[in-house]
């Protein structure tokens, strides 16, 4: 596979195959970029841990998407899983084919705009580097050798989200009404590290970094460089979610907008490219199991209530997500309950 955009020696003219439709193409920005959530969540340990929680659901209600600061995860840490992760793609075009892999059954590996590169008529000007990292020593070894700093940086990098991660989904499960520790279990027994990078890109306005979709699983907590890009979408409109130094990006995933019985949105998003500078973004994505059902909270669901999804197992989920190329209300509603 030499289609690494990240590999492209002459990024002079846009291939064909990266030009989208004029409907789906970027556009500009209609509102301002000011309206998602920052939340403070040294706050939460301040004593005001109920206010924090509303904050959260709220964002999670209105845009599926929030920032983090103070979130306790050092500026080292953060600092050098940016700066390996950039590296990482930054290196010799030999190197990172060995990283390459067309077989879909191996879990650490990098690919070019997404696993559906072969079918998909369109290609986004992206390349992907994801693994498994939890628990970490199952997959810690299975990592890259190179870069040298990798495994040490990418490890305390994912062992400090997923802390993060339990701490965030704590907040939400007592905003939600549900009981301590309720998603501490198989629900999120899954991590996945997704790292993206975005080189220059010729032509911006007829090309997308990842095209519309919402995130499959529970939640996932994103880190940006400083180069903008990642745009949600609300009401019809494409809201920027500005890189905010030191600060994480949470959203919504499909999982958690069923287990709350449609309370929580995991709200269509996208990455729009430049042709000035590379970026970097990586994502740790907390998913269930394969075996682990899923479905609406038992708490948030009575006679009135009635859950808006039916129960499935969410190694059921996957292949349909990835059919239907993450539209929302198309995935979701083949899980909707029978009513009536
Ligand atoms: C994703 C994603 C956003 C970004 O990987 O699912 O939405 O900013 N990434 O790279
Ligand atoms: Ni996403």
């Amino acid at each position: 596979m030499d289609k690494l955009v990240s590999s492209r020696l002459n990024h002079e003219s846009l291939p064909g195959d990266y030009i989208f439709p004029p409907e789906t193409r970027p556009g500009g920005l209609k509102i301002p970029c000011s309206n998602i959530s920052v939340i403070d969540l040294r706050e939460a340990e301040n004593g005001d841990r109920i206010n924090t929680i509303q904050k959260m659901i709220k964002a999670s209600e209105e845009f599926g998407f929030f920032q983090v600061i103070n979130h306790g995860i050092s500026e080292n840490v953060m600092n050098e899983a940016r700066s390996v992760f950039k590296e990482l793609f930054e290196m010799p075009a030999e190197e990172k084919q060995k990283l390459c892999s067309d077989d879909p059954s191996k879990t650490c590996k990098m690919l070019t705009s997404s696993v559906n590169y072969a079918t998909e008529k369109v290609h986004m000007w992206r390349d992907i580097f994801r693994h498994p990292c939890h628990p970490l020593e199952q997959w810690q070894h299975l990592w890259p050798e190179n870069p040298t700093r990798y495994r040490e940086c990418a490890g305390t990098f994912s062992v400090e989200v997923k802390k993060l991660a339990s701490k965030i989904l704590s907040l939400i499960s007592e905003g939600l009404g549900l009981e301590c520790g309720y998603f501490e279990n198989d629900l999120t027994g899954s991590v996945l590290l997704s790292i993206n990078y975005y080189p220059p890109c010729p032509e911006p306005s007829l090309a997308l970094g990842v095209t519309k979709h919402s995130d499959p699983h529970i939640i996932t907590i994103l880190l940006q460089d400083h180069v903008s890009g990642l745009q949600v979408l609300k009401d019809g409109n494409w809201i920027a979610v500005e890189p905010i130094p030191n600060a994480f990006a949470i959203n919504v995933g499909n999982q958690l907008q069923v287990i709350s019985n449609g309370k929580l949105k995991s709200c269509e998003h996208r990455v729009v490219t430049n042709s000035h500078e590379a970026r970097t973004s990586a994502g740790l994505f907390f998913a269930p199991t394969n075996e682990c059902v899923v479905e609406p909270a038992k708490a948030l669901t009575d006679e009135h209530h009635p859950p808006n999804f039916k129960p499935f197992k969410y190694k059921d989920f996957i292949p349909h997500f990835l059919s239907k190329h993450g539209d929302t209300d198309t995935v979701l509603k083949s899980f909707a309950a029978q009513k009536g």
